[in-house]
């Protein structure tokens, strides 16, 4: 029990997201988050960060990880985040959102943590070798998001998972400490083109950092030439392309190409596939290499350019760092009373 009632949320929209720095972006962050982050700043108050705390739960070289950070502060720039508008920031440079996670730690159930898939699915057999970090990443991910009351998460369908624990920690929190309100209920923003880019290679994965082939990939700094080439490369299969989007369903790899197309080109896929039906791969190929390489050619060289002065970035960061200190100073507080912490 508080000896004051706590404010229930009454706050604006929110959007909130993050990337971790442990790999490089590729077509399928790009059109996945980075496009959207950029389309939802004009549309809600927005906060998009660089997850450097998320991103030692797997090993991270030390000398390479603030540089890590700057690269994904680039593409969010060189992919129109503007940061008048949207707050732009490096997760450890906000101590609030460890600070909540540690309460959150202690609200959450490890029942609940013990149904998390993508732990399962990074941990694979040995989970005993994994970091306490790793197991505790979702609890984590829940405080980015509540340190702000945001009520908007645009994510990949792999996050929707973690954002429902994020609404069970909210109502749990309201309930126990008897504050009803006080943390937002936050919806996952999934829909839309480009929820799901498909490694180029397998029609059957998502296009991922992690797999061993780079041709698997386009990514944010790849130039022209490499851009062109992957899609020469990429896996398809002889036939030709059909009038109908329901006559791609048992062709993953087409699908998938299409999809790109039509999400680089802002078109539907039945938009794409009326233009190019009855032409095959050889035809198609090329036209699709034109317009990754217009679209993601200037992107790369944008980010080049931010890269080449990193104390730009820095002080983008730092003053980014600042307003989100500011916003999550009250919450935090809040929680502290709260809870009842002698420093609170
Ligand atoms: N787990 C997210 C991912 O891998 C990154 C992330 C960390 C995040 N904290 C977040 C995304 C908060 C949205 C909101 O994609």
């Amino acid at each position: 029990m508080t000896d004051q009632a706590p404010a229930p949320y009454v706050g604006k929209p929110r959007v909130l997201s993050g990337v971790q720095p442990s790999g490089d972006l590729h077509l399928g962050n790009y059109l996945g988050a980075l496009v959207k982050f950029a389309r939802l700043q004009h549309e809600m108050q927005t906060f998009i960060f660089v997850a450097d705390l998320h991103a030692i739960t797997a090993w991270q070289d030390p000398a390479k990880l603030k540089n890590q950070v700057r690269e994904i502060a680039a593409a969010y720039l060189a992919t129109g985040l503007d940061p008048k508008v949207a707050t732009i920031f490096a997760q450890s440079a906000v101590p609030a959102h460890a600070e909540l996670a540690w309460v959150f730690n202690c609200v959450a159930r490890l029942g609940w943590l013990d149904r998390m898939t993508q732990f399962k699915d990074k941990a694979g057999k040995h989970k005993e070798r994994e970091s306490v970090g790793l197991y505790t990443y979702p609890v984590l991910q829940a405080a980015d998001i509540l340190i702000y009351k945001a009520t908007h998460v645009p994510v990949g369908e792999d996050q929707r998972q973690h954002l429902e624990l994020t609404r069970d920690i909210a109502a749990k929190f309201n309930h126990d400490f008897e504050a009803p309100g006080f943390f937002p209920l936050p919806e996952a923003l999934i829909q839309g083109p480009g929820a799901r880019i498909m490694s180029l290679r397998d029609g059957a994965v998502k296009m991922s950092k992690s797999d061993p082939s780079d041709n698997s990939r386009i990514n944010l700094t790849d130039d022209a030439d490499t851009i062109s080439q992957k899609i020469r490369k990429a896996r398809t299969d002889a036939d030709v392309l059909p009038e109908k989007l329901e006559d791609l369903a048992d062709r993953a790899e087409a699908q998938n190409l299409i999809g790109v197309y039509a999400a680089l080109a802002g078109r539907t896929p039945q938009d794409v596939l009326t233009e190019f039906a009855g032409q095959g791969f050889g035809a198609f190929k090329p036209k699709l290499a034109d317009l990754a390489v217009s679209v993601m050619g200037p992107i790369g060289g944008e980010m080049r350019r931010l890269l080449s002065d990193p104390a730009e970035i820095d002080r983008i960061l730092g003053a980014g760092a600042e307003r989100a200190r500011e916003v999550a100073a009250p919450t935090l507080a809040e929680v502290k009373r709260i809870v009842g912490y002698w420093a609170g």
